[in-house]
């Protein structure tokens, strides 16, 4: 099978509860809402890549049992190819409990499960080899490394969401991660943790590293591309009600992708981006809330068309 992409890093099956505040201890709390569905940030950027109409693959590990059946199918459906999904007979599926708040704020406890052992075999290194592109999200740091070093040796672009934990250990020990890595994404927590800033404008001392493209994602207010040459601030879609934001960063990261391997530029790939991380913002849960190809690019149209009418009238 011919990839675009390939995505590394956790699959879960998420189990999320809507709720109106955080229960105190010996609490039982209603929640008005629930959603069990697949989740991981690596499984959605891949999902949101094959609903944006690109080939992805996933390299990743389940545990042998229902949830990780249910993860399963939850990929084929979608169309990502899981030939090189392992599976665990020692560990389970990993699963995350996810409290939602009424401003689509989410706090999440993780059991990571199966995803805690997932390893590179040749097999995998020969998978990676035939992509274009291999994204790696919130994996262990020897494992991160693996790949970076992976994706060098075959020339491949690495484009990296390290997640907090990872960020924690510091930019002297990522250095060797980093020396590969194309595109890094980043939060602001992500940023402040490796430069002790929030300045978006603090990524561009990451360059130096090996990132060609740094992505601070800035959540409402939009995202800060920085490259050696050129910085671009790119607004954000202000989504019609924030009902949860799970997610919502795996779908930017995938969106960003699927624009440059379309052929669009930065600016454009990063407003097609931001679109489709305000559009999953508008709906409940991390893998169902992920917006299809078709209404991306019709909001992101008018988006595009509204702010360069504005320029010239
Ligand atoms: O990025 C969102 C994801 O983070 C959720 O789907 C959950 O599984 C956690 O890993």
């Amino acid at each position: 099978m011919v990839l675009d992409v390939v995505a590394i890093g956790n699959a879960n099956v998420d189990i999320v509860m809507y709720v109106d505040r955080i229960p105190r201890e010996d609490e039982a709390l209603e929640a008005y809402d629930s959603v069990i569905s697949a989740g991981g940030s690596a499984s959605n950027y891949a999902v949101a890549l094959a609903r944006l109409g690109i080939r992805c693959g996933f390299i990743g590990r389940v545990g042998d049992d229902s949830f990780g059946e249910f993860v399963k199918r939850e990929f084929e459906k979608e169309g990502v190819d899981i030939s090189r999904l392992k599976v665990d007979r020692e560990h389970p599926t990993g699963k995350v409990f996810i409290i939602v708040t009424k401003n689509g704020a989410r706090r999440m406890i993780a059991h990571r499960g199966a995803n805690a052992y997932i390893t590179l075999d040749e097999s995998d290194e020969e998978y990676i080899s035939r992509a274009k592109l291999v994204h790696a999200a919130s994996i262990r740091r020897e494992l991160a490394l693996e790949i970076a070093k992976v994706s060098s040796k075959y020339k491949i672009t690495f484009s990296y969401d390290p997640g907090l934990v990872v960020c924690k250990y510091g930019l002297e020990e990522l250095k060797p991660i980093f020396s590969h890595v194309k595109i890094l994404y980043l939060n602001l927590r992500e940023l402040e943790c490796l430069t002790g800033s929030k300045d978006p404008e603090s990524a561009s001392k990451l360059l130096q590293y090996g990132p060609k493209l740094v992505i601070v994602k800035m959540g409402s207010k939009g995202s800060y591309l920085v490259l050696s040459e050129a910085r671009i601030r790119v607004p954000p879609y202000k989504p019609k009600k924030v009902v949860d934001t799970t997610g919502a960063g795996d779908v930017f990261a995938a969106a960003l992708t699927a624009g440059l391997l379309k052929g669009l530029s930065l600016w454009d790939s990063a407003l097609f981006a931001s679109v489709a991380a305000g559009l999953k913002v508008e709906r409940k849960g991390a893998r169902n809330g992920i917006p299809y190809e078709r209404e991306v690019l019709s909001i992101f149209k008018e988006v595009k068309s509204k702010l360069e009418k504005e320029l010239i009238t």
